[in-house]
C-alpha cells in the first residue's frame, strides 16, 4: 500500500526520493507529508479505469479527505472533477481557480448564504439533499436571473448498510443523508426539481458510507439506485443522464492489508449501470461518475512526529510520547481507525536505532486526553526521545479534521516529488491562534455585546 517509500542504504526513510530526516529538520514537527507523484498515479490510475469503460465517465475527487489550494491545483490538472460541501471548501477551490463547470456541490444542510455562494461563483453541479434545498434554490435563483438553468442531482438513501464503522454510514434507513427511496421522498424531489423554470435535473446521486471493504454493499446499493430509475422511467417517462454513485473505497490501514482494486468497483459499477440502460432502452448510455476520496490521497500522507518523553506504566505498558497526536489525526479516536508507525532512522545524534529488540509500544500523543492514542501496538524497536517516527497512510481525514485542541497550532503540509519537497500549507503559530481572540471590554469591565453598549 505504501508506494513512494523506501529506505537509504543507512536505513533512514525516505519519502517521494526526499530523506524524512532532513524533511523533520527543515520544516519541523509533527509534519504533514504528501506524496504527490502518488496522489497523480492514484488519480490517473482511477480515471483511465473509468474513461475506458465509457470517455464520457468522471472522477470527481472529494474534497473533505484533504483540500488546500496546491490540492485544487493539481486534482484540476489530472482531469477531476471536484466534490465541495461547504462554503470553505468552495472558497479553496475558487481561489485554486478550479474549473467552476467541474465542481459538485455537496451537503446535508446548505445554508442560504453559500448557495448563493455557489450559484452566483457558476458551480456546474448542486447535489441536493432535502426538500427545502429545492426552495432555497428555486427562490435563490430567481433572485440571481442566472442565465440558465441550474444542473441539480438529487441524492437519494437506498437503505443499505456499507458494513463499515456507524459514524461513516451513510446509506442506512436512520441516515441523515438524502431523500429516501422507499418513502417516496426521492420520487417528490424529482418531480419538483422537472417542474421548475430554474432547476434541470440532470442525475442521480449516492453515497452509501466511507472505508468500505467489499464491493457487495456498493451494488447492493446500485441495484436499488436502478429500482429507482426504472420508476422514474415508468412514472414520469425520465431517463437519468448520470449515475453519481459516490466515494467509500475502502484502503487498508496497514501494510499487510488488501485493498479493494479501484477497477473491480468501477466496472462493477459502470457494467450494472450500462445493462440497465440498455434493458430500459434509453436513448444514450448514462455517464457513470465516482467521488474517492479516502482512495486517492490517504496512502500518499505519512505525518512525522518527534519523540518526548517514554515511560512504563504500572501494568507494564510502554506509552512513548510525540509532539502531536489527536489534534492532528483524530481518526483513532473518534473511528478506533488503525495505523501503522516506523522509526524514521538514525537520530541527529547519530545513534543506531535498531538494536534487535522488538520493542511493542504505545504511541500517544500529547493532547490532555487518554483517548489521545495514534498507534495502540507499534513495533518500535530501540526508541528514544529525539526520534523521528512515521505514522504511515495518514493522507486523508488527517489534516482536514485537525483541531487546534489544547490550543496547539496544526502543522504544516509538504508535498514531496521525486526527490524534491515543497511548503504547501505553512505550520500555525501561536499568534494564529490568538488571532480571532478579542479581549474582554476594558469600560466595563464585562463582556459586551455588540449593539448593546
Ligand atoms: N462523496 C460523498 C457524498 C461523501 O460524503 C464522501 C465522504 C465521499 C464522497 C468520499 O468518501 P471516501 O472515498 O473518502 O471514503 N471522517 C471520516 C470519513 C467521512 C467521510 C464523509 N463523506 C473518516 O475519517 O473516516
Amino acid at each position: 500500500m505504501y508506494e513512494g517509500i523506501s529506505r537509504t542504504t543507512a536505513g533512514v526513510l525516505t519519502l517521494g526520493g526526499v530523506n524524512a530526516l532532513s524533511l523533520a529538520e527543515r520544516f519541523g514537527t509533527p509534519l504533514y507529508v504528501l506524496n504527490e507523484q502518488v496522489i497523480r498515479g492514484r488519480c490517473s490510475h482511477a480515471l483511465t479505469a473509468l474513461q475506458r469503460l465509457n470517455p464520457c465517465n468522471r472522477l470527481a475527487y472529494a474534497g473533505k479527505a484533504f483540500l488546500s489550494i496546491a490540492m485544487c491545483q493539481l486534482v484540476a490538472e489530472e482531469g477531476l472533477h471536484l466534490d465541495v460541501v461547504s462554503g470553505g471548501e468552495l472558497h479553496t477551490a475558487l481561489r485554486a481557480g478550479f474549473p467552476l463547470e467541474r465542481i459538485y456541490f455537496h451537503g446535508n444542510n446548505k445554508l442560504p448564504d453559500e448557495i448563493v455562494y455557489a450559484l452566483s461563483s457558476g458551480v456546474g453541479q448542486i447535489v441536493v439533499d432535502n426538500l427545502k434545498e429545492i426552495e432555497d434554490l428555486n427562490q435563490i435563483s430567481s433572485q440571481l436571473r442566472l442565465a440558465s438553468p441550474v444542473r441539480v442531482l438529487i441524492r437519494v438513501t437506498p437503505d443499505v448498510l456499507g458494513g463499515t464503522h456507524s459514524h461513516i454510514e451513510t446509506g442506512g434507513a436512520s441516515s441523515k443523508f438524502g431523500l429516501s427511496i422507499s418513502r417516496g421522498l426521492a420520487m417528490v424531489a424529482v418531480r419538483r426539481v422537472r417542474k421548475s423554470e430554474f432547476l434541470s435535473f440532470s442525475g442521480i446521486h449516492c453515497h452509501i458510507g466511507s472505508q468500505i471493504t467489499s464491493t457487495k454493499p456498493f451494488f447492493t446499493a446500485l441495484s436499488k439506485v436502478l429500482g429507482f430509475a426504472r420508476n422514474l422511467q415508468a412514472e414520469e417517462g425520465v431517463e437519468v443522464a448520470e449515475f453519481n454513485m459516490g466515494g467509500g473505497l475502502g484502503v487498508p490501514s496497514t501494510v499487510s492489508e488488501e485493498g479493494l482494486p479501484f477497477t473491480s468497483w468501477a466496472e462493477g459499477i459502470v457494467s450494472r449501470v450500462t445493462t440497465a440502460a440498455r434493458e430500459m432502452s434509453y436513448a444514450s448510455i448514462p455517464l457513470v461518475t465516482l467521488e474517492p476520496g479516502r482512495y486517492i490521497v490517504a496512502p500518499a500522507g505519512v505525518t512525522l512526529y518527534t519523540v518526548g518523553s517514554i515511560k512504563v506504566s504500572s501494568d507494564g505498558t510502554r506509552f512513548v510520547a510525540v509532539d502531536g497526536g489527536m489534534g492532528d489525526n483524530p481518526r483513532p479516536a473518534l473511528y478506533n481507525a488503525s495505523y501503522e508507525a516506523v522509526l524514521v532512522g538514525r537520530d541527529q545524534r547519530g545513534l543506531h536505532l535498531r538494536d534487535g529488540r522488538a520493542d511493542v509500544v504505545t504511541l500517544v500523543g500529547k493532547y490532555c486526553e487518554s483517548g489521545d492514542v495514534l498507534v495502540r501496538d507499534a513495533h518500535l524497536t530501540g526508541i528514544a526521545p529525539g526520534d523521528i517516527v512515521a505514522v504511515l497512510g495518514t493522507g486523508a481525514y488527517n489534516f482536514s479534521m485537525a483541531s487546534n485542541y489544547n490550543r496547539l497550532p496544526r502543522p504544516a503540509m509538504v508535498f514531496v516529488s521525486e526527490g524534491a519537497s515543497h511548503l504547501v500549507v505553512r505550520r500555525e503559530t501561536y499568534d494564529d491562534i490568538v488571532a480571532r481572540d478579542l479581549p474582554i471590554s476594558r469600560q466595563t469591565g464585562r463582556g459586551s455585546v455588540a449593539g448593546n453598549s
